[in-house]
């Protein structure tokens, strides 16, 4: 009925919405239109002499009894929804959810890494959350789910489309300055083509792989291309294209100095962010121990050396 609505649970979600929503206006148009007629039929004018009246059960019981019965059926209805909400298919695809400041990573089963959800239409998908950095929450408005997505610990949420279409995901946990830009597209496509999407990107992952230096692979993986750059454009953070053996102002514990970005100092400013922080930028890049390895480190330093 509304539009955008759509899979399983956008109908029951609607459903539920829609019935207290009738219920609540019926009984808004009847308690208002009984206070007009009593208003007006026993006004002062033709009623000058008020009349003491005394209860009467059968309408006591009866404006308890309907009123009771009706929040009961509110709540039945809307449990019998959260539950299917709640309750993963067993059959559900997998595709874990890797939210950071500011981008969505999705990850197939079989090693796929996109930042775009895809998905085959009529199957029911489990989604499992978790955060890099602070916490934010995973969106599909047409779909009517959300769930927060928190780091060190994994969160779920399933959902089943109804038809192909491209809908959009946002996030929904005020998250950081790019937060409103948080922005990623679930794509229900039919089995055929996700299929074959899923294969083509499989290997191109493979091709890549072989190809591509790995240093390049992380930063857009771990979620650095979210405020860095490689072409000299800025973001929230600066570039870093030229930034090997550069003159960098910084500001260290309070006072401006200058350094050269030399690979003890790249390493530094990704363990350790806040200590030297560039002139010019907010002091809000998350500290890399414990995301990156030893060994990514080194491949981004020597990624980020050859970035002339
Ligand atoms: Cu992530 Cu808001």
């Amino acid at each position: 009925m509304f539009s955008g609505t759509a899979g399983v649970s956008g109908r029951i979600v609607e459903n539920v919405f829609l019935y207290i929503a009738v219920i609540s206006v019926s009984l808004l148009l009847i308690i208002t239109s009984l206070m007009v007629y009593f208003t007006i039929r026993y006004r002062r004018k033709k009623h000058p002499q008020p009349v003491q009246i005394t209860g009467s059960t059968w309408l006591e019981i009866t404006w308890t009894v309907i009123p009771t019965f009706l929040v009961l059926t509110m709540f039945y209805y809307g449990y019998v929804g959260f539950h299917t909400l709640r309750s993963t298919p067993k059959n559900a695809m997998k595709v874990r959810v890797i939210a950071s400041q500011w981008s969505w990573l999705f990850e197939y089963e079989n090693g796929v890494k996109a930042p775009e959800l895809r998905v085959p239409v009529g199957k029911p998908v489990e989604l499992l959350l978790t955060s890099r950095d602070v916490i934010h929450s995973f969106y599909l408005p047409a779909f009517k789910i959300k769930q927060d997505a928190v780091p060190g610990m994994e969160s779920h949420l399933w959902f089943k489309s109804t038809s192909t279409g491209s809908y959009d995901v946002l996030c929904a946990e005020y998250c950081g300055l790019q937060h409103s830009y948080m922005l990623s597209k679930l794509r229900v496509l039919s089995e055929e083509k996700f299929n074959q999407w899923l294969q083509a990107a499989k290997k191109e992952r493979e091709a890549e792989a072989a190809k591509e230096p790995a240093g390049l692979q992380l930063f857009q993986e771990k979620g650095c291309k979210a405020c860095h750059t490689i072409d000299g454009t800025l973001l929230v953070g600066p570039t870093l294209k030229g930034l090997f053996g550069k003159t960098v102002t910084v500001t260290t514990e309070g006072k401006e100095r200058t350094v050269t970005a030399d690979e003890t100092y790249l390493k530094k400013s990704l363990i350790d962010p806040g200590a030297d922080v560039v002139k010019g930028f907010p002091p809000i890049m998350p500290t890399q121990k414990g995301v990156l390895t030893d060994t990514e480190i080194k491949e981004i330093v020597k990624y980020m050396k050859e970035l002339k």
